[in-house]
């Protein structure tokens, strides 16, 4: 509406609109000051500067520096009940330029629908409940890989007796994709392995889902997210660690594999 008046009354109206914020700000300066100097009432002063419109207002006169970490902190309590209900969480990484980067656990952090309505959730908290996040940006968990010790990584001169089996020649599996094979060990033992060749990074992993222990042929390999879903009820994998981001603690069992003279060979049995 001001922009429509001629400059002379435009800046009239401005000065007017200073004046009075200014004389709110006073009042407001006033007003907390003696709060805080009284015992009962700064209690009280505390607990409205934790109401939104309270702390916005404050903010906007000056008065309370803004801390956009403490409160979506209190935002993401209070919407962490409802994630816990559905097995998942949510940790605030940090704030930046009004971008709130956080880490999704358990239920929260998967494929499913659910997962995604758990994410919607906690977005629309942060960007509505805290006025200087607009954006929410959800960072990759750091996977605990499956850790294989070196030694049985070394083939030795009699591989079948450790246990290893030759799969074929590296170049042999697909690239991007998985490949499921059945592996004969040494004891006649016979053993399903799925093979997960990610931009050329081979892993191994017995062919059984952590969660019924239904095969993986037909899961979805997804290169941008790095992620295995299981094609029976969704459960999410990192590619590379079989750690799964659908049910925390679960993980899918890792074998063994090294190239050895462009062969790939795959360690069934200890
Ligand atoms: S068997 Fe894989 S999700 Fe159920």
């Amino acid at each position: 509406a001001l922009a429509g008046l001629d400059p002379d009354a435009r800046a009239v109206a401005d000065e007017l609109k200073s004046a009075i914020e200014e004389i709110h700000r006073v009042g407001l300066v006033t007003m907390v000051r003696r709060m805080r100097a009284d015992d009962a009432a700064r209690a009280a002063l505390f607990d409205l500067v934790d109401d939104p419109t309270v702390h916005m207002l404050l903010s906007l006169h000056g008065i309370v520096r803004p801390d956009p970490v403490t409160h979506a902190n209190q935002v993401l309590a209070s919407v962490r009940p409802q994630l816990h209900s559905h097995g998942g969480d949510v940790t605030l990484a940090r704030v930046e330029d009004g971008i709130a980067f956080v880490r999704l656990e358990g239920a929260c952090n998967g494929c499913s629908m659910s997962s995604v309505t758990l994410r919607n959730l906690v977005e629309e908290a942060l960007v509505q409940g805290v006025p200087s996040i607009t954006a929410v940006e959800v960072l990759p968990n750091e996977p605990t890989p499956t850790l294989i010790p070196v030694e049985s990584l070394r083939i030795g001169r009699d591989p079948a007796s450790e246990g290893w089996v030759r799969v074929g020649p590296a170049s042999g599996l697909a690239v991007d994709e998985l490949s499921a094979v059945t592996l004969t060990a040494a004891t006649g033992a016979t053993v399903e392995v799925i093979v997960v060749n990610a931009g050329q990074r081979l892993s191994a992993y017995r062919n059984e889902c952590a969660h019924e222990a239904l095969p993986l042929n037909n899961a979805v390999l997804d290169l941008d997210s790095n992620t295995l879903t299981c094609p029976w009820h969704g459960f999410c994998y990192d590619a590379t660690s079989g750690e799964c981001l659908s049910a925390p603690g679960a993980q899918l069992e890792q074998l063994p594999l090294r190239v050895d003279d462009g062969d790939v060979w795959i360690r069934v049995t200890a």
